[in-house]
Formats: C-alpha cells, sequence, structure tokens
C-alpha cells in the first residue's frame, strides 16, 4: 500500500517536475520492493555509488558508411552465433570497455554495435523460452521444432541444414566453436538426432555416419572446438564414449587431417597450406574449450585464433572455384557463464566474440568481389541479465568498476576450491574471492563458500551472485529466457535483414543468399533406404508432435541442457 502510494507520488513527480531529467542525481524514487533488499557493501574508500563515470570528449559523429563493396552475387555466407548472448549483456560489456577507456567516452561501441541491424524472435514450439537446440535448428533448417531437437522437426523427421545443402552444392563449410563440437549449436548444423544429450551419437555423424557424406568425408570441412571426450573410444582415459569406437581413426581413415593440440593447429600455418589444408579435425577439450579468460594459450587457441585460421583455409580451398564457403562460428560459452551467473566468464567471452566480429568485418571488407556476407545473432538470452536496480537509495546504478578485478571465471575458481585440501582454507578462500575481484568478502559470503566447498556447481553461483551486488546488476534465473535477441549484418543484400525476424527467417536468408536447395537435401535424408540410420542413429520414431522430448527440457540450474 505504502510503496504504491509513493510510487504514484513520484510518478506524478515525473510528471510536473521533468526537468530532473538534467540533474545530474535523480530524486529518491523507490525502486520495486518485491525485490528482495540488499545492502550495498561499503568498501572503505569506494563504497559503491553513485559512480560517477568519467567521460573523455566524445565526438557526437554520424556512423561510418560501411566499406564493403557490392558484388553481383553471394559466394561466402559467414554465419556467426553468440550463444546466450542477450541485449543486456551487450550493453554490460559495452560499458565496461567504455568505463576502461574512458577517455573515448560514450560514443565507444563493441564491433557487433557497429553492425547491429534489428532483432530476432526466438520461441520454439514447445516453449516461448527455447533451447540452443531448437533454436539452432530455426538458424540451420529454416523450420520451427521443440527443445532439444538436432537438425529434425517436430516429428522426427531429419531436415535438410544449410551447411548439408551448401556442402552438395559445392561450397566448402566448416563449424567453429568453443563448447564441445557435439553440443546442440554445432550439432544442429551437421547432425540430426531427436534428443541433444545423444552425444556419442552425434559425434558418429559429424565424422560422415549420415546419409549426406557422398564423398565419404564429414560434411563439414572444418570442425574446430571442445568435446575430443566423444571422439575416442571409451578404453581412453577422458573419453565420454560408451563405446569402443576411435572416431578420430575413422575420420583419418577418410582423409581427414584429425588433431588435438596447439602445436598441430599452428602446423596449419594460419589457414595457409595447398587446398588451405581441408579437410581437418581439431578438438582441443576433453569437453568444453576454456573461457577465454581462463584459457591457456600454450594448450588452446582462442575462438579469433580458429576463425582467423578457418577462414583462411575456406578461402584458399575455394580461390579458383565458382562455389565459396558456409561458416558458422559459435562464441559458446557466453551462454555457459550466463548459466552460473558467472559475470567474468561472461565478460570476457563477449569481449572475445567482439574481437571475432571486428576480425570478421574487416574479412568482409577484404573480399575485392563484395560477394561475402557475414550475419550474427544469438540462439537466445541467458539468465535474464539486468543492470541495475539493486540500489533502493534511488540512484540509477550499474557499475562496471568491480569487473576489473576478477582473473577467473567462477567455475575455475569453484574448481579450485574444490580440490584444495592444504592447511589454510581460510586464507586460500580469501584468495578465491580475490582472484574474482572480491576483496571484502563478509562472513556471510565466507561461511556459505564453505559450505559449498563439494558442490563447485553452487560455488561457481555463489561467486558469481556475490560479484552482482558489488557491480550493481542482476540475474534473474540460471536459465534461458524469452527475451529477443540482437540480430547483427554485414556485407551485400543486409539491408533486407532490417527489423524484426523469427529465428527461422535467418536460415531462409541464408538458403536465398547462397541460392541452397534445402528439401533436395532433407529428400536424401529421408530416403527410405536410410532406414536403419533414421531409427538407430536419429531416433525418428522415439518423437512425436515434439512430444517424447518434452520431460528433459524443464530445467532450472541444469548445466547439461544448455
Ligand atoms: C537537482 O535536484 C534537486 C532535488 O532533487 C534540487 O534540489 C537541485 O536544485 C537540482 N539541481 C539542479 C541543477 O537542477
Ligand atoms: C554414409 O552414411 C550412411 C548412413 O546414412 C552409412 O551407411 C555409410 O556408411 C556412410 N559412409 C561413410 C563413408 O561413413
Ligand atoms: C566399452 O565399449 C565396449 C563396446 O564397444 C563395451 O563392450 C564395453 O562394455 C565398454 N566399456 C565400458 C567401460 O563402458
Ligand atoms: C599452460 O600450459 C603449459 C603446458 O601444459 C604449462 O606449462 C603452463 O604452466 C600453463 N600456464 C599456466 C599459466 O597455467
Ligand atoms: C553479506 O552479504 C550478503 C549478501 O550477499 C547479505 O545478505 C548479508 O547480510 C551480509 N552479511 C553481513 C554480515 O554483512
Ligand atoms: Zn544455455
Amino acid at each position: 500500500m505504502k510503496s504504491t502510494l509513493i510510487l504514484s507520488i513520484a510518478l506524478s513527480l515525473f510528471q510536473v517536475a521533468p526537468s530532473w531529467a538534467q540533474n545530474t542525481t535523480c530524486p529518491a524514487v523507490p525502486l520495486q520492493t518485491s525485490w528482495a533488499y540488499v545492502a550495498p557493501p561499503k568498501n572503505g574508500k569506494r563504497d559503491f555509488g553513485p559512480p560517477y563515470v568519467k567521460q573523455g570528449k566524445a565526438p557526437n559523429g554520424q556512423p561510418k558508411k560501411p566499406n564493403y563493396r557490392t558484388g553481383g552475387r553471394i559466394k561466402n555466407f559467414i554465419l556467426t552465433i553468440p550463444d546466450g548472448f542477450g541485449p543486456a549483456s551487450e550493453v554490460f560489456a559495452r560499458d565496461f570497455v567504455q568505463w576502461q577507456n574512458s577517455d573515448k567516452g560514450w560514443n565507444l561501441q563493441l564491433a557487433s554495435d557497429t553492425v547491429q541491424v534489428g532483432s530476432v524472435r526466438t520461441r520454439s514450439t514447445d516453449s516461448y523460452v527455447t533451447d540452443s537446440a531448437a533454436s539452432a535448428t530455426a538458424y540451420s533448417c529454416g523450420i520451427k521444432t521443440y527443445n532439444g531437437a538436432i537438425g529434425i522437426d517436430e516429428d522426427g523427421n531429419p531436415c535438410g541444414t544449410v551447411l548439408e545443402a551448401a556442402k552438395l552444392a559445392g561450397y566448402k563449410t566448416g563449424l567453429v566453436v568453443t563448447s564441445r563440437i557435439t553440443h546442440a549449436t554445432p550439432a544442429s548444423f551437421a547432425s540430426h538426432i531427436y534428443d541433444r544429450d545423444q552425444e556419442d551419437k552425434i559425434a558418429l555423424q559429424l565424422v560422415g555416419y549420415q546419409p549426406v557424406n557422398v564423398t565419404g568425408k564429414p560434411v563439414a570441412d572444418i570442425l574446430l572446438g571442445g568435446g575430443l571426450g566423444f571422439f575416442i573410444p571409451n578404453t581412453t582415459a577422458g573419453s565420454s564414449r560408451k563405446d569402443n569406437l576411435d572416431l578420430l581413426s575413422i575420420a583419418r581413415k577418410a582423409g581427414v587431417n584429425t588433431f588435438t593440440t596447439r602445436a598441430d593447429f599452428d602446423r596449419l600455418n594460419k589457414g595457409n597450406l595447398p587446398g588451405g589444408g581441408l579437410p581437418y579435425i581439431g578438438l582441443f577439450t576433453n569437453s568444453h574449450m576454456s573461457y577465454e579468460i581462463d584459457r591457456n594459450s600454450t594448450k588452446e587457441p582462442s575462438l579469433l585464433e580458429m576463425t582467423k585460421t578457418a577462414l583462411n583455409s575456406l578461402r584458399k580451398a575455394t580461390r579458383h572455384s565458382d562455389k565459396g564457403y558456409f561458416i558458422m562460428i559459435e562464441a559458446s560459452r557466453i551462454d555457459h557463464a550466463g548459466h552460473s551467473n558467472d559475470l567474468i566468464g561472461h565478460l570476457h567471452d563477449i569481449i572475445q566474440y567482439n574481437e571475432v566480429v571486428k576480425y570478421l568485418k574487416e574479412w568482409v571488407d577484404a573480399d575485392p568481389d563484395g560477394e561475402t556476407v557475414l550475419v550474427g545473432t544469438a540462439d537466445h538470452e541467458c539468465a535474464g541479465l539486468t543492470l541495475g536496480g539493486i540500489v533502493t537509495t534511488g540512484e540509477y546504478q550499474y557499475n562496471p568498476a568491480p569487473l576489473a578485478g576478477g582473473k577467473h571465471s567462477s567455475a575455475y575458481l569453484a574448481s579450485l576450491w574444490s580440490s584444495y585440501n592444504g592447511p589454510n582454507p581460510d586464507s586460500y578462500l580469501l584468495d578465491i574471492f580475490s582472484q574474482y575481484g572480491i576483496n571484502d568478502a563478509n562472513s556471510t559470503e565466507i561461511s556459505v563458500a564453505q559450505k559449498y566447498k563439494t558442490s563447485s556447481s553452487n560455488m561457481d553461483i555463489h561467486l558469481g551472485q556475490s560479484l552482482t551486488r558489488r557491480a550493481m546488476v542482476k540475474w534473474s534465473t540460471t536459465g534461458h529466457t524469452a527475451v529477443d535477441v540482437n540480430l547483427i549484418a554485414y556485407g551485400p543484400n543486409t539491408d533486407k535483414l532490417i527489423g524484426n525476424h523469427d529465428n527461422t527467417e535467418i536460415g531462409l536468408f541464408i538458403v536465398n543468399n547462397l541460392k541452397l536447395d534445402l528439401p533436395k537435401v532433407t529428400n536424401l535424408l529421408n530416403n527410405p533406404k536410410n532406414e536403419q540410420w533414421l531409427v538407430e542413429q536419429v531416433g525418428r520414431d522415439k518423437v512425436q508432435g515434439g512430444v517424447k522430448s518434452r520431460k528433459r527440457h524443464h530445467h532450472g540450474h541444469d548445466h547439461t541442457v544448455m
């Protein structure tokens, strides 16, 4: 009652006295009281607010004209998917970068800001909140399907993907990711299965055990990422397979260059080998690759490095061909950090993604024939990030400063903590907090962390949430949300993408640009001679109307369903 009264007074204040907007501090408007009040922590000299946002001279300028040429047709298509990257996450990272570069002022944009053309609706057939599988299938096949479905429709029939159609039409193809290569997003471009969790079978399809293997080779000429565990036999340490198949050896027999180390990746000479060195499969970690902030560069290349090598390979391999290439590049783990409510992992994977987008723009500009198109869109928002709303004293605040101290993801630190068995757990724990950028952990935060020593998945969220209080941001969930995502596009024809689109329209945009024939691939996949494959590998008969999978997809905090 009381707060409603205050709110209506505040609202009427806004109407009669709009000049508050010119004021540097806003009037004391009570914020939503349904959110638990959390006192902003005091930290000696810095009491967290209201931050004085230093600004350099920011020239108010018009956006630059694009530099790309426009040829008569589209030869190359680059799709980039920042998984779980919502609009608030973009602002979250941009404001941090502006804070770091305050001399550049408010005009400093992330690369993806500079090519934003619209937004994308992401709902699936069985939920307003999609998962990566359904959304990636919208991008790959141009159809709506149910959460969990990989390259199949609601009735379990495989759908031809843009990558497969491109391959059959003579284009070269690639998938470059930082998750397991068998994870939902990449899987939806080159495999077909009723359940995203069947990663054994997805791996088998990725190395060629699916009908679009006319040359006896995998449908993707390039696979780079993590997920080695699903490619090595169950007799090998680190394997995630249930059987003893050695998929890398199967791929090698089909003429694919396979490798698992940074040194071997470097031997690709950034893609400058005869024919680009295609085809190749490089898998650097048993499961997902590291978050960018945790990455050891002597062991794992960055997403940017993988992108550069893959693009050079594809260009070299198609230089004298009428057909170019299709590549999907996924910044996979922006999403995983969201699931962990991990601001630090999230931030640095977003910054890396924007390095990739910057490079991709330059790549489009560098095509002398103007035949390369870049489109980028997340598959969904993750974790309901919002910037502000934590302080009840009326100031409008988001403070990126505390993020600067984070040296590792919360998952990395939680795992250090759980494996610690030395003599000084108390000081070790303080050090864990401090590596996450928190130098003033309070007694409650410490005791909760002690309780979570044996539970890394709670500990990583605890670290993440402890930092949100200081940065004055909020996560609303550890799952996905239904919020529309940003759409970026650069290159010829991309003016057609201005506006708000359904995710299936992005798939169809790729089809139209590369003049692909998806029904032809769908027919090939569903040919009765593939009956055994359809039943045993796709699981076609395990699903009807998207129903069988439904029970699997109610997850709150579940690290396996991302
Ligand atoms: C700012 O607002 C406060 C009241 O909220 C008022 O006392 C003060 O005069 C205003 N300052 C300016 C520069 O308008
Ligand atoms: C191609 O896929 C089919 C299944 O559709 C399989 O029978 C065949 O063995 C595969 N070929 C290769 C070379 O893997
Ligand atoms: C490994 O795979 C083989 C079949 O490929 C199976 O017989 C065996 O039980 C598996 N071993 C384990 C430990 O899963
Ligand atoms: C990175 O990995 C190398 C090779 O295993 C190792 O020697 C080095 O200590 C690691 N660096 C860090 C910072 O962990
Ligand atoms: C420590 O911070 C938490 C919020 O993270 C708060 O709920 C708690 O009251 C604080 N405890 C102390 C002792 O300040
Ligand atoms: Zn997710």
